[in-house]
């Protein structure tokens, strides 16, 4: 069976500082992990060494959100997924909104960096979500699911144990606004038929799929009820600790 996984995405926000704090305060304030789920923090870059420091031997992962599609090189600014491999991380993000928006990254390059994620060793939690005039045309599924195939291409993660995918619909990240827990399950489907005819019904099974878009303590729970939702890629919710450990728990039942 899938581990449902909850993961929070904090953007560019704090400094090592207030992150150091955080960390102690989350595994405080949460107790033992326990092994019916998992957490993950994925901070920005400077933020890596600490998180690993810091969650040494905790049971919360911790990951980056983005990688270069190089290994290495010359590439002035960019970060090798071996890099962040080496400190301990298990994930990184590829293909997030913001960067396909903002760094007008295509699925191709998403594919390029899904693929270094995988050498390197890293899980990808690959991003795929439409916009909301593409959901008002009624074509969310098939935008997403194209989307989903063109930023796998090449992409051989072996073992569905490494591949994540996260569905987050642009209109819901940082407005409020969530999917309803029966159209984010619809897309998990989707998303998981996808993957079956890309790489076979047994490997789509264990690949988790998980939601993002608002996700709160309120809300998380009717989400997670969709069989085909598998956990979370929380934005702003994960910059608090009361709420990410509310999260958490609802995550793992407890
Ligand atoms: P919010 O939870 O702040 O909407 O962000 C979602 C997101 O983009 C996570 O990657």
């Amino acid at each position: 069976m899938r581990t449902p996984l909850v993961a929070g995405n904090w953007k560019m926000h704090k400094t090592p500082s207030e992150a150091r704090v955080w960390f102690n305060e989350f595994l405080d304030e949460l107790g033992p992990v326990p092994s019916e789920a998992e957490i993950a923090i994925l901070p920005s870059f400077p933020l890596l060494p600490l998180a690993a420091e810091e969650l040494a031997g905790s049971g919360v992962a911790f990951g980056a959100q983005d990688v270069s599609a190089h290994d290495w090189g010359a590439f002035t600014g960019e970060v090798s997924a071996y890099q962040v491999a080496d400190l301990g991380a298990k994930y990184a993000i590829v293909g997030h909104s913001e960067r396909r928006k903002y760094w007008r990254e295509d699925s191709a390059l998403v594919a390029e960096k899904a693929k270094r994620a995988l050498e390197a060793g890293l899980v990808p939690i690959l991003c795929v979500g439409e916009e909301l005039e593409v959901r008002e045309r009624g074509e969310a599924i098939p935008f997403v699911v194209n989307q989903l195939l063109d930023s796998l291409a090449g992409v051989e993660p072996g073992d569905p144990a490494r591949l994540v995918i996260a569905y987050e619909p642009v209109w819901a990240i940082g407005t409020g606004k969530t999917a309803t827990p029966g159209d984010a399950e619809v897309m998990a489907e989707a998303i998981r038929s996808a993957l079956a005819t890309r790489y076979g019904e047994g490997f789509a099974e264990g690949v988790r799929v998980l939601y993002g878009g608002s996700i709160k303590p309120e809300n998380f729970a009717q989400i997670l009820a969709g069989p085909n939702v598998d956990g979370g890629l929380v934005g702003g919710a994960s910059l608090e600790v009361a709420s990410f450990v509310a999260l958490s728990r609802l995550a793992v039942g407890l």
